[in-house]
């Protein structure tokens, strides 16, 4: 469990990480909030924790799915490759199929009962010519949760279902012009594999990332 003012672990054993939305007024403690909430420096965490649950979703929760990725294409539209236009005409049967899938599997992140984040996973395809391996899709965290090890707890609970179904690695494309996003994933144990592809927008690169179950 974490603190949702300043990320650290309830034991305050966890040293908070400095990103952008640090600030030097408030030194190394306040820029642990991500720009969410901030406290002074020395402020004792005691109850001001949030827990984060990661599930997998099953075929009756599509509405939350559908709630969760439309949310996603709308804040964070140049990071998949599916639009909000695409998604919203979906169907509830195009939805629940996506859950019926048994060889995939979808994660949603809800921090205190609400719903903060989700990833999928599934069978690497011919575009990573790597038969041995799963492949991460549609990784979102809420703005309001970023910076507060959701991704982090999203990917752990990826990896064990990876590990379950015999995969060898996990992958992962990850645009260029998403620094951000490369950093979380080098961070939790990625590695670019040196492959990188343009599959529909030459303008936008893509690397292959890696990492070894
Ligand atoms: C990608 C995503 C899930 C990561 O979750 P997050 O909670 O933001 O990740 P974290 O804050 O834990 O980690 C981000 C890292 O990037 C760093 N960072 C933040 N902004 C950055 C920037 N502009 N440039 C480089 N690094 C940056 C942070 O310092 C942190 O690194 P550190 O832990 O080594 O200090 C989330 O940002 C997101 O949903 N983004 C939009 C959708 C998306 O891009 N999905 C990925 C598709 S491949």
């Amino acid at each position: 469990m974490f603190c949702k003012i300043c990320n650290a672990l309830q034991s305050g054993t966890d040293e908070p990480d400095v990103g952008p939305a640090a600030d030097p007024a408030l030194g190394r403690a306040g820029a642990a909030c991500g720009g969410v909430l901030r406290r002074p420096p020395n402020r004792v965490c005691q109850d001001e924790v949030m827990t984060v649950l990661v599930r997998r979703l099953a075929e009756d929760d599509w509405a939350i799915l559908r709630e969760v990725r439309l949310r996603a294409l709308i804040e964070a539209p140049g990071s998949f490759y599916q639009t909000y236009d695409g998604a919203v005409v979906l169907t509830e049967e195009d939805w629940r199929s996506r859950l019926r899938s048994t060889d995939k599997v979808t994660l949603l992140a809800e921090a205190d009962g609400q719903p903060a984040g989700m990833v999928v996973g599934a069978p690497a395809g011919p575009d990573e010519r790597d038969p041995d391996a799963a492949l991460m899709l549609s990784m979102w965290v809420d703005p309001s949760f970023r910076g507060q090890r959701v991704a982090d707890e999203l990917t752990t609970e990826l990896i064990a279902w990876s590990r379950e179904q015999q995969y060898k690695r996990l992958l992962l494309w990850v645009y260029d012009a998403a620094p951000r996003a490369a950093a979380f994933y080098r961070r939790a144990g990625f590695e670019p594999t040196g492959r990188v592809e343009t599959f529909y927008d030459p303008t936008r690169p893509l690397t292959l990332m890696s990492q070894t179950l």
